[in-house]
């Protein structure tokens, strides 16, 4: 069993980080501000949730990211600066899933590009892995909920038909929830981290790992050891599907 000392090594966080006073903080901003050239949004029915849900369901990489970009299926639209469709390789084996794009990434316009984000680099180091290559990152929420707050679930369901979308055209092996908000919009039921994280789920029939969010564990330090035995069984589920056995 490692100690802790060599995990935190491992996950390349030695010396300790520590936040910043209120860097990467879910804070206001200008962006609570409607900008003047709100976008219209569009009021929507079952059958018009449906026929945009089907044609989400068959668009190609070519034209995802701009159909993401005009989405105004919710009204975080009215608010982002650029939506942060998702980083990676397309042929990737491991997905990785959060929940919404911060500040640093609404204005990038990628996703983890802030100081999760860096904890999310280093976890990925950490397994021999980089956001260019086998891996794909994602957000359940394509635009940023105003101040960082929880999207609402008619924001998730607005959104969900991208990142169902996406799950299919890249057919991972292998997807890692980040997060409860990732775990519970792809599982489909509520639960806490604590409760889901150890052991091998399915979304349709793709494995499903649950552990923290990069953001969760900058501000809980002793919870990144379990984020690594997390990481670890992701790991062991991805050999042992090469291998012919899950
Ligand atoms: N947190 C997320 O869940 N996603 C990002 O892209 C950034 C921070």
């Amino acid at each position: 069993m490692p100690d802790r000392d060599d995990v935190m090594a491992e996950l390349r966080l030695m010396p300790i980080w520590r936040l910043r006073a209120r860097a990467d903080r879910r804070s206001r901003s200008a962006f609570d501000v409607e900008p003047e050239s709100a976008r219209a949004e569009v009021s929507t029915t079952a059958s018009d949730t449906e026929t945009r849900a089907a044609r989400i369901a068959t668009l190609e990489w070519r034209d995802f990211a701009t159909d993401v970009d005009t989405c105004v299926a919710c009204s975080l639209c009215r608010g982002r600066r650029k939506s942060v469709p998702g980083v990676g390789d397309q042929n990737a084996q491991w997905l990785f899933v959060g929940e919404a794009p911060g500040s640093e990434e609404d204005a990038r316009g990628e996703p983890f590009v802030g100081q999760a984000g860096r904890l999310l680099d280093n976890m990925l180091a950490a397994l021999g892995l980089s956001r260019r290559s086998n891996v794909y990152i994602a957000n359940v929420q394509k635009c940023r909920p105003p101040g960082n707050r929880t999207p609402e679930p008619a924001e998730v369901e607005a959104c969900r038909p991208y990142l169902d979308r996406q799950i299919a055209l890249i057919r991972p092996q292998l997807i890692v929830a980040l997060g409860r908000s990732a775990a519970t919009t792809l599982l489909g039921y509520d639960a806490t981290i604590a409760a889901l994280r150890g052991r091998v789920h399915r979304y349709r029939d793709v494995p499903l790992i649950v552990t923290y969010h990069p953001a969760y564990l900058l501000r809980t330090l002793p919870d990144k050891a379990k984020a690594w035995e997390d990481l670890l069984l992701a790991r062991r589920t991805l050999r042992s599907i090469e291998q012919g056995a899950a």
